[in-house]
């Protein structure tokens, strides 16, 4: 499942993070990829021990940890530390598929269940950058507005296309989910869906509602790992 999220940051966040990471130190991206990818890859990344890079890192987590939309579509387990990278004109991402399990600085170990990208800069200001997502129903162009997320599973191959005009910043990370399989987690998404319209529906306590939520929670017992 590909979903885009609006306003995960705000405006404002979004004038914050521009302006601290425009006085960061930019690195070859390079040195968080894999061997493919590393080939493929041409990009500039702020180092992720950098205080500049936690310190947004830890903004951007404290929006997610209070977003429905994102909680219940990824049904997060751990969160990578989110990491961000810039594409000046000339640079970009060939097709490549995200490394199954990533090493954070802190030695932690993540499976990448799904992958996230937080656009940072407003698509008036660059030509090119799009993201490109293949899936099984064809390829997806993704270019979202300044603030907003999208998340899509890590499984996917996906690519960015050469920056032509301006930078493209963004933040990019991974999640492992509580659950691993992209099917379950998005019939979850979609029944959690349906008992939100029929609590307005009909009333919280409408047995039907009832059934709904108790087949929800014991199919997270069921597929969740905690
Ligand atoms: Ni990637």
């Amino acid at each position: 499942m590909l979903l885009t999220l609006n306003n995960v940051l705000s405006p404002a966040q979004v004038d914050h993070c521009r302006a601290r990471l425009s006085a960061g130190v930019w690195a070859d991206g390079r040195i968080t990829a894999g061997a493919q990818s590393a080939r493929a890859k041409q990009n500039l990344q702020i180092d992720e021990t950098s205080d500049v890079g936690r310190d947004l890192g830890a903004l951007i987590l404290d929006q997610l940890s209070r977003h429905p939309g994102f909680l219940s579509a990824a049904l997060p387990l751990k969160v990578f530390p989110p990491l961000f990278n810039r594409y000046d004109p000339g640079m970009g991402f060939g097709a490549h598929v995200d490394n199954a399990i990533r090493h954070s600085a802190e030695g932690r170990r993540y499976r990448t269940d799904l992958s996230c990208t937080l656009f940072l800069s407003d698509p008036a200001d660059y030509d090119g950058g799009e993201l490109v997502i293949e899936d099984t129903f064809g390829e997806k162009s993704v270019k979202l507005a300044a603030g907003s997320l999208v998340l899509y599973p890590s499984s996917s191959v996906h690519r960015v296309t050469p920056v032509t005009r301006g930078s493209r910043v963004a933040s990019f990370f991974w999640l492992q989910s509580m659950v691993r399989d992209d099917g379950q987690r998005r019939l979850l998404y979609d029944l959690d869906r349906a008992t939100i319209d029929m609590r307005g529906a009909l009333s919280d306590d409408h047995p039907g509602v009832v059934r709904l939520t108790s087949a929800y929670h014991n199919l997270i017992r069921m597929w969740a790992d905690a």
